[in-house]
């Protein structure tokens, strides 16, 4: 499994490399898609909302953390389009949406075992993905994970095996109680599950 992560990171890399280099045709396809507006640019980080920095310790910290260690497969915009891999861009909010997913995101494996220790500071990239790249997806009042939350629900990391029925579960109850799209219950867009 490790292994094969590794490899999938290698290969993921090579094509947001390829991604950068053809990113003019990139930006043509988003478009027809209506995933980007004219004009902005695909590859920078978006900017951070004085509300949403207001919820963290150090942004700018997130937000390198976040493109160094969680970019090179989720993009920097939380887009892995044409990649297969969740959307996080505008949707990984919706997972604020209960107690259980909430700690989904902490369970995450990429999030449970980050090389980073210090929990405060994982707190605020996880804060960063779901205010920041998450857009208006959290629901209203959601609020921040702490230093402890973090400590806490990283204990207990899912595994592969019983993410992808855990993750359904949830997104269910994001869209029954927290108005989520219908299309939560896939990954991204043409996910066979
Ligand atoms: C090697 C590629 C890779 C890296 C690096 C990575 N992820 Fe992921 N991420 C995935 C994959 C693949 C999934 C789908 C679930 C699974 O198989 O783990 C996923 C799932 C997720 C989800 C769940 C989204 C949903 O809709 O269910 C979130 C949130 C997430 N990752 C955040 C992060 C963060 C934050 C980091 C950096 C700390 C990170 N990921 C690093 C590949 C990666």
């Amino acid at each position: 499994m490790k292994q094969r992560m590794r490899s999938s990171a290698r290969l993921l890399a090579a094509a947001a490399f390829a991604c950068v280099l053809s990113a003019g045709a990139l930006n043509a396809g988003a478009l027809e898609a209506g995933v980007l507006k004219p004009g902005e640019p695909d590859n920078h980080s978006p900017d951070i909302p004085a509300d949403v920095a207001a919820k963290m310790i150090d942004p700018e910290l997130a937000q390198s953390d976040f493109v160094e260690q969680c970019a090179g497969c989720h993009g920097v915009r939380g887009s892995s389009i044409p990649a297969h891999l969740p959307e996080l861009k505008d949707r990984v909010g919706y997972f604020m949406c209960t107690p259980e997913s909430r700690a989904y995101l902490l369970r995450l494996p990429n999030v449970a075992h980050s090389r980073l220790t210090d929990n405060a500071q994982l707190a605020d990239l996880m804060n960063y993905v779901v205010f920041v790249l998450g857009g208006k997806s959290a629901p209203p009042g959601a609020k921040p994970f702490t230093a402890e939350e973090v400590a806490h629900e990283r204990q207990f990391p899912l595994t592969s095996g019983s993410l992808t029925g855990e993750r359904m579960r949830l997104a269910k109850d994001a869209i029954r109680k927290c108005g989520a799209p219908q299309s939560l219950r896939l990954q991204y867009l043409g996910s066979p599950q």
